[in-house]
């Protein structure tokens, strides 16, 4: 894999921000939370925005990777869990970006809809605050962005392609070279997360970057 800066380098325009591979200390646990920048003549998209500590770092190092010429344009959220969505509120205020999530998603934040206790406590734990945030439009497509509806980690995950590159969220993980569905601690309903990991199969893509892990080549992972 190479890297440019610090940051891992997935395809021509795609990066890895390296800060984001940091762990942060979540009751005697280590967690991190990738978050993935695609550069394009016309700004820089996220996708998801990792843990909170990290604002300054992400910020930074999207700014090194655009030479400082580049604007954030948009984050793209897999979904709303603390972890992914944590830093939104802080780099769209700093930047103006739009941020973007699916409809049912939406829900978690305006507490219509219960999140997992863990997931909550989470939230709580770590202030999460809350961005303006932007449907992905019924064409389910943002740009080159297409946006794939992947429900059951949460009630409106969905997992983002790319040019052949698939953003899973949290849909799965690939640790050590070991691919995972979601992690049922984590997953609201497992078996229609286990459904919306099937269909993704038939579709075309080379490389996987998941939302907790290293990004790999397809191989036989799924
Ligand atoms: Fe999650």
């Amino acid at each position: 894999m190479e890297f440019i800066g610090r940051n891992m380098k997935i395809k021509e325009n795609i990066y890895m921000l390296e800060c984001t591979r940091k762990k942060v200390l979540y009751h005697g646990r280590e967690c991190d939370s990738m978050v993935y920048a695609v550069l394009e003549p016309d700004g820089v998209s996220l996708i998801d925005s990792g843990f909170p500590p990290f604002s300054y770092d992400i910020l930074e190092e999207i700014r090194l990777l655009g030479q400082h010429r580049l604007p954030l344009k948009q984050i793209l959220l897999t979904h709303a869990d603390l972890d992914h969505i944590g830093n939104a509120a802080w780099l769209q205020e700093k930047t103006g970006c739009t941020v973007w999530i699916s409809r049912l998603e939406k829900d978690y934040l305006t507490g219509e809809r219960e999140r997992l206790p863990n997931k909550q406590k989470m939230c709580e734990e770590f202030h999460l605050q809350l961005p303006h945030i932007e449907f992905y439009p019924d064409s389910s497509a943002v740009g080159e962005f297409q946006i794939l509806d992947t429900p059951g980690h949460s009630a409106g995950h969905v997992c983002l392609l790319y040019r052949q590159v698939l953003f899973g969220g949290d849909l799965f993980s690939i640790s050590g070279g070991v691919f995972s569905g979601a992690n049922p601690e984590w997953t609201e309903d497992p078996v229609l997360a286990g459904q919306s990991l099937e269909r993704l199969r038939s579709l075309k893509f080379t490389m996987l970057c998941p939302g907790h892990g290293i990004p790999d080549k397809r191989r036989n992972y799924l």
